[in-house]
């Protein structure tokens, strides 16, 4: 049974919300578990779909996963599997990540390609690469990576581009290897800082968390640790935009302000009053319509892709034209097909996107694509006239724990309904 939510228009948020950790973090905590002998907890986790996906993906090579509330037990036994290529695998993108700790720990893996959102083309080159750089050999059978060493030795990895997972992948297959490895244009995203934080407290040796250039020396085996994820900068940008769209108030703690200087600084632009509580949260207040700003896509520390439909639907809302330029995933202007049924006014040309505001959005069915063009048609719902249908939000399911109850309590009606669609 398809599920769709029934969002009505004319909403102001006002109230307090709390974020969880990122999805983009634990996920990848959770694989580096795979790193040491014994039990890893990892607290903060968020409750969304895509953590007791990864748990069975952790499952299928061994492990002993156990979830309870917001933590996650992970037992990795001495001897794992090097074989990846349960279903759960192609369920989401994060699931790749298990390929460097197997070919750190084991010297080899047999890992399904992974799924996740259809917002671009999602290359695996870089993860290759740089595990051919540590001694491994990889190549593409059966719809599965496959990669085997004798041994890994540190070298020096220059990425094409700041590949959040790549550096990821590398990173945990450098850290069991002999020697030095450095990482350069290495991704900076807070999510790298957290799992170079969680590796260290197993024993690894890593210095530049943060900056492009990671320096990881070799240790010989790691050990199990107790880690609680970094709050969510993507959930928590995500309520800053509602703030703006629907002229509210909100509250947003369980997330460092500091990790989103340029999004709050936009919503400045466009007429926010932003207050920040160190390394706690931030407070939006949007007294009028919002301002037109431009927006820009570019790895940590730009505007993150992630936010790019927020910045769509804040634009086609606000008052006057706005440039959006989208630099990391070329599918991810689909959301703009889906906004015009709702009567933005925008259109695309190449990798730029012109949206001229409109007074108010009119109600209608739309899809959702992933997980963040989900959430950013809900509340572009709450922008319009009527009762907007979402439909295929078992999307937004996936990264936003109690998206719907939250908005319902801050102040709009949002209903969770069981049915088939009527296309138009
Ligand atoms: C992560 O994906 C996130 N997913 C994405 O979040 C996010 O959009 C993305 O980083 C960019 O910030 C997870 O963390 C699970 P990349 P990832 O490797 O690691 C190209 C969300 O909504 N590339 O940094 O897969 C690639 O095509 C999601 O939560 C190669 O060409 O992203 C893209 O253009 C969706 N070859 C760019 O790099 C490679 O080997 C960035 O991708 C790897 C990537």
């Amino acid at each position: 049974m398809s599920e769709h939510f029934d969002v009505h228009g004319g909403a102001r948020l006002v109230g307090e919300v709390e974020v969880v950790g990122a999805k983009n973090s634990v996920l990848k905590l959770m694989a580096a578990a795979l790193l040491a002998e014994g039990t890893t907890t990892i607290t903060n986790c968020p409750q969304i779909l895509d953590v007791p996906l990864m748990a069975d993906v952790l499952r299928s090579v061994g492990c002993e996963v156990v979830l309870d509330g917001d933590t996650a037990h992970i037992t990795t036994p001495s001897e794992l599997s090097h074989r990846a290529d349960s279903p759960a695998m192609g369920k989401l993108r994060a699931s790749v990540c298990v390929l460097g700790p197997l070919v750190g720990r084991l010297k080899k893996a047999v890992v399904a390609l992974p799924g996740g959102d259809a917002i671009g083309s999602r290359p695996l080159d870089m993860h290759q690469n740089g595990l051919r750089k540590l001694g491994a050999t990889s190549s593409i059978e059966h719809g599965c990576v496959v990669a085997e060493a004798v041994g890994l030795h540190g070298a020096q990895i220059w990425l094409d581009f700041p590949s959040v997972g790549a550096t990821e992948n590398i990173l945990m297959a450098a850290v069991l290897a002999e020697g030095t490895t450095v990482i350069d244009n290495a991704a900076r995203e807070p999510e790298i800082v957290d799992i170079c934080t969680m590796l260290t407290e197993m024993g690894a040796k890593i210095e530049g968390a943060g900056t492009s250039t990671l320096t990881v020396e070799g240790v010989d085996t790691l050990h199990p640790t107790e880690h609680r994820v970094i709050g969510d900068r993507i959930v928590g940008a995500t309520w800053a935009f509602a703030a703006a769209m629907t002229r509210g108030d909100l509250t947003v703690t369980g997330v460092n302000p500091h990790h989103l200087e340029l999004v709050l600084e936009k919503l400045r632009l466009a007429g926010a009053d932003i207050t920040t509580f160190d390394g706690k949260g931030f407070r939006v207040v949007q007294p009028e319509r919002p301002l037109s700003v431009d927006f820009v896509t570019l790895p940590y520390p730009g505007f993150a892709t992630d936010l790019q439909p927020f910045a769509v639907a804040l634009s086609s809302v606000s008052d006057g034209t706005s440039m959006i330029t989208e630099n990391v995933y070329e599918a991810r202007f689909r959301f703009i097909e889906e906004m015009v049924r709702l009567g933005a006014d925008a259109r695309t040309d190449g990798h730029h996107a012109v949206v001229r505001g409109v007074d108010k959005l009119s109600s209608a069915p739309v899809w959702a694509s992933d997980i963040r063009a989900g959430a950013g048609l809900v509340l572009a719902g709450l922008c319009a006239d009527g009762v907007t249908e979402v439909w295929d939000v078992f999307h937004i399911d996936r990264g936003y724990p109690h998206f719907v109850e939250n908005l319902n309590r801050l102040g709009a009606r949002i209903d969770r309904v069981a049915t088939e669609p009527d296309r138009c």
